[in-house]
This record gives C-alpha cells, sequence and structure tokens, in this order.
C-alpha cells in the first residue's frame, strides 16, 4: 500500500520531538503501517560516546561535529537504510539539520557546507519536520538542573534562528511547539498522512 518513507523531526531543546516521535509512531502503527522509530546520538558506541560528551564543555565544536557526523554515517548504514530497504517508515528523533544547525552556530570555524560535505554520504530524509519552540518556553520545560552544554538561552536563540532559515532554503516544514502536545501531534499526523497518500 505504501513504500518506504523517512521522517526526521527537528528541533531546539525541549521542543518535544522525542514525546512527537514517539506519539506519532504510535499513531502511524495504529493505521498498520511498520514503523522504525530511532534517535540521534544513536544508540551504537560512537553515538555513546558523543551522548558522553555533550556534558562536557572541553569538547571542541569541531570533534562534535565529526563524531556526531561519524555516529550518523554507522547509523545510516547499519539501521537506517535497512529498515527502509525492508519497507518500513522511520522515524528520527533528530538527523543531519541538527548537525548543521547546532555544530555551525558553535564555531566561525564550522560553515555549514563544511558540515553538509563531512553528512555527504547518508541518505537524506524524505520529510524534515522542525518543532519551532521559543527558547523561554524551552528552557521553561526543562526539570534538570544541570543543564547540558547546548541548553543557554543565547544560544538556543541562535539555533532557532538557524533552524528558521534553514526552513525556508530547504522548504522543510515548520510546526510551532508552543502550543499543546495535542494540537502541535495532529498538525504532524495530518502532514505525514497527507505525504503517504500522495506516496500509493
Ligand atoms: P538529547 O538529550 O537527545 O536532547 P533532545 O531530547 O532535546 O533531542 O540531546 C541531543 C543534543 O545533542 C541536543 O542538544 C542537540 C545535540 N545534537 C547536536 O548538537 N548535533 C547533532 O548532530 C545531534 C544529532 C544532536
Amino acid at each position: 500500500m505504501h513504500e518506504s518513507l523517512f521522517i526526521a523531526l527537528e528541533g531546539g531543546d525541549a521542543a518535544g520531538t522525542t514525546t512527537h516521535c514517539h506519539l506519532l509512531k504510535g499513531f502511524l502503527e495504529s493505521k498498520g503501517f511498520k514503523v522504525y522509530l530511532t534517535q540521534e546520538p544513536s544508540s551504537n558506541k560512537i553515538g555513546i560516546l558523543v551522548r558522553e560528551f555533550l556534558k562536557n564543555k572541553d569538547i571542541p565544536p569541531t570533534t562534535d561535529a565529526l563524531l556526531f557526523a561519524a555516529d550518523r554515517d554507522l547509523h545510516y548504514r547499519n539501521e537506517i537504510k535497512k529498515k527502509l530497504d525492508e519497507g518500513y517508515i522511520v522515524i528520527s528523533d533528530r538527523y543531519i539539520e541538527s548537525s548543521i544547525v547546532y555544530q555551525s552556530v558553535q564555531s566561525d570555524n564550522i560553515s555549514v557546507d563544511w558540515v553538509k560535505e563531512i553528512n555527504k554520504f547518508v541518505g537524506l530524509p524524505d520529510i524534515t519536520i522542525i518543532l519551532d519552540i521559543d527558547p523561554k518556553i524551552a528552557l521553561a520545560r526543562k526539570e534538570t538542573e544541570e543543564l547540558e552544554k547546548f541548553e543557554v538561552s543565547s544560544f538556543l536563540n541562535k539555533v532557532r534562528n538557524l533552524y528558521l532559515t534553514r526552513a525556508k532554503d530547504e522548504n522543510y516544514y515548520i510546526i510551532s511547539s508552543d502550543d499543546i502536545i495535542e494540537i502541535v501531534q495532529d498538525k504532524i499526523q495530518t502532514l505525514v498522512i497527507n505525504k503517504l497518500k500522495n506516496l500509493s
């Protein structure tokens, strides 16, 4: 009835990508689709290392960028591509746009083009959805006291602006995540179902 589809959910910290990925998976499964949910940093060894580095302010942004790219390379080859080939809808909680945005806003040495270059061997999503959130709301939603290095208001503002610019340039979908979960999820589901209808 349908071909495989690769969906990436993106957005600033606490935009709710994880919650919405899970809800979307449940919704699509209830419609009879085979769904594979994954996330980045991934669960492979590089992904685990990257997650450790998120707490460490001494890791240079260039190292972060290279490791995120290595993690993605392995993640795409060993997991995502295989599942797409088996006819699954793959939902990734963050993907290449996270690197383009988060790594390039951190250093003048890191250009969008360089991040694209080091990520050029992976397949791109069919749909990229940016969950847009006001950083003030995002930080208020955070319960933990120990913030990761990327969770500072000025940084999140830069992240938000670049996501919005990228969305315009690349025709990504933008959905406001300032609303309640049900409304946001409903918009995501409508978008994905329409895309699936166009494929069949
Ligand atoms: P995570 O705990 O998964 O946060 P969230 O639930 O908000 O996604 O941490 C992922 C963090 O890593 C997040 O701050 C974004 C950052 N990140 C990058 O900087 N580059 C990347 O390529 C990816 C995938 C994530």
